[in-house]
């Protein structure tokens, strides 16, 4: 689910930013695309690899990932074996865990409740290391909510070490993870930004200085209590990093991811007046798929929250009594 840029982009941190010295993790690998690049790039190093690349996911088959990979699979299936066969070649290198980061629900939202990990799921909980492990490279491609960012940064933060450790946000620049962006916002003066994937949505930081886990604890642990207004403007200084850096694409997308959050929000009105800004400001030269990919997420979600009147209830009733009585026939 990576670009050819980031694949290159993990190759290289791989191979020369991972000096030997603290473990590399990954959170959410899916089928292995980014855990092989990362393992390649750690063998090319020269340093000793053996269990040095902790990954982690919940491994949980979900119905979106048929579209991307055809595989025999049904939503709530374990994809864990297809993962274990892609990654064979570089095995001795990667210590794999079946773990989950918890994820508020979001039962308004038809994109966010069927990929969200629910207790029913029945996968421990991830717990992080307890060996004293320091980490150079964390690579977060499995933080989908707010409540597992800031589970999986609290949990971590100890193993962080200032000077050292680059924090990968693969989700930085994608539309509908708004957590990534607020909550390296939030994380200002505790990052500095060093690397900005242009062709993909990655962005790195390197820790200055220590986070404390009371200062995640006090962070909001849903995205439904978090102040809007506020939250809208850390999304501003996100996209003005970006655009900082000349990356006007990147920065229009993390705007874009507004959107998500409204809609998280159960804000729709706001959401589409959002909406309706950046489309007026898009740039003229980008493409404007993800625009188009809002566009058609913020419609369908409009209108599938209007109640539909008595009359399209009734005829639909009638239709799936019909269907059912046609069932009977058959049986
Ligand atoms: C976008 S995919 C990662 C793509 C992958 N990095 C690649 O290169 O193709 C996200 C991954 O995060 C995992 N994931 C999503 N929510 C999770 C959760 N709450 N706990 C653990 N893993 C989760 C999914 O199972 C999936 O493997």
């Amino acid at each position: 689910m990576i670009s050819p840029e980031e694949r290159l982009y993990l190759y290289w941190l791989g191979r020369s930013q991972w000096s030997g010295e603290g473990t590399v993790v990954e959170i959410g690998p899916w089928l292995g695309g980014s855990t092989v690049c990362l393992a390649a790039g750690m063998a090319a190093s020269g340093h000793e690899t053996k269990r040095r690349l902790h990954v982690f996911d919940n491994f949980i088959w979900r119905e979106f990932m048929t579209a991307r990979a055809a595989l025999s699979l049904q939503p709530g299936d374990s994809f864990k074996s297809y993962f274990l066969r892609n990654i064979r070649e570089y095995e001795e290198i990667i210590e794999v865990r079946e773990r989950a980061l918890p994820d508020e629900p979001i039962k308004h939202e038809l994109r966010a409740s069927s990929r969200r990990f629910l207790e029913t799921d029945r996968i421990p909980l991830f717990e992080g290391f307890t060996d004293g492990e320091s980490i150079k490279i964390l690579f977060i491609d499995g933080a989908k909510s707010w409540r597992g960012l800031r589970y999986l940064l609290k949990t971590l933060c100890g193993s962080l070490i200032p000077g050292k450790s680059y924090l990968v946000c693969q989700d930085y620049k994608f539309w509908g993870t708004y957590w990534v962006p607020i909550m390296m916002t939030r994380l200002a003066q505790y990052l500095e930004p060093v690397h900005n994937v242009l062709g993909g949505s990655t962005v790195s930081f390197r820790l200055i200085s220590t986070i404390s886990p009371q200062l995640l604890e006090a962070f909001e642990d849903s995205v439904l209590t978090m102040p809007t207004d506020q939250t809208l403007q850390e999304l501003d200084r996100a996209s003005a990093l970006l655009r900082a850096d000349g990356d006007m694409v990147g920065s229009t997308n993390v705007l874009l991811s507004k959107v998500s959050f409204l809609v998280h929000q159960d804000n729709i009105e706001l959401a589409i007046e959002e909406f309706k800004k950046i489309q007026n400001s898009w740039p003229i030269f980008a493409d404007t798929e993800h625009l188009e990919r809002v566009r058609a997420y913020l419609y369908r979600e409009k209108f599938r929250r209007i109640p539909r009147p008595i009359t399209l209830k009734l005829i639909s009733r009638l239709r799936r009594i019909g269907k059912n009585a046609k069932l009977w026939v058959l049986r």
